[in-house]
């Protein structure tokens, strides 16, 4: 394992940079249970090998891009991985905000998206005790730096920071040092927040709930973060993120 960011303001922190890694959220939940006193740990990789999303689905990671996960162990702050992704993705997009001149969106629940093509992702993990409560939770970030162009499975739909941001590209330790700040300091963002930063309201939607999969238009965001469509016979659904998986179009 490569420790890197000496420099680093969080000193207290356990931070490791993996060269490559199967995936940073696998390897922190099995690091973070070996260390039960440890409250926070960065781990981040430059590429991986078994990268993963929501609902099962793979993780592109080649290198160029951040792969970087967060453990949680605290009963002070929300213990719920839908609101902790949700609170992730506003704080993500505050960061790119703040180092860049650029205007993400979110699309419900996980992704970062900018022109209308994804830059980033959430996998929000919770390791839970014998009895049932909360253990830790491993927050996982998948971020596009450098031009995916290149690559053929996601060159279509994901976009980079590197195609957006004219030139004046953060740099990967900028980022980290922001997020960072922001998910271990910052306060919980509002669910008004993450609604008003929404770019799925109005637009059609194919909808995989389950095993169905069908049509259907986003009406609302509701306060709890779960999303109302209608269907095309007029049928109002809403939906919660659990097994829910929606794409544009
Ligand atoms: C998604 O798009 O559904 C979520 C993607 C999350 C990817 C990140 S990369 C770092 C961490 N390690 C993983 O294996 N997944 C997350």
């Amino acid at each position: 394992m490569e420790k890197l960011y000496k420099e680093y303001s969080y000193s207290s922190i356990p931070f490791y940079v993996f060269e490559e890694c199967q995936s940073t959220n696998t390897a922190l939940k099995e690091w973070a249970s070996a260390h039960p006193d440890k409250t926070k740990a960065v781990f981040i990789a430059k590429a991986q090998s078994g990268g993963r999303g929501r609902l099962g689905k793979s993780f592109v990671s080649q290198r160029g891009g951040l792969y970087i996960s967060f453990l949680i162990r605290s009963n002070s702050t929300c213990s719920d991985p839908l609101y902790t992704t949700t609170d992730t993705a506003v704080k993500l997009c505050q960061m790119l905000e703040e180092l860049t001149n650029l205007s993400p969106k979110i699309k419900w629940v996980n992704d970062i998206y900018l022109s209308g093509k994804k830059l980033s992702g959430i996998l929000t993990e919770g390791v839970y005790s014998p009895s049932g409560e909360i253990d830790f939770m491993i927050i996982g970030i998948g971020l596009n730096i450098k031009d995916i162009s290149h690559i053929p499975e996601i060159a279509d739909i994901a976009t980079s920071l590197e195609s957006e941001c004219d030139g004046n590209l953060p740099t990967k330790e900028a980022i980290v040092k922001v997020l960072t700040d922001k998910i271990y300091n910052g306060e919980y963002a509002l669910n008004k927040e993450y609604i008003n930063r929404s770019l799925i309201v109005g637009k059609r939607l194919t909808v995989n709930d389950f095993n169905t999969t069908y049509t259907a238009v986003a009406q609302k965001i509701e306060d709890d973060l779960s999303l109302t469509v209608t269907k095309e016979n007029g049928e109002r659904v809403n939906l919660k993120s659990a097994d829910v998986s929606i794409k544009i179009g």
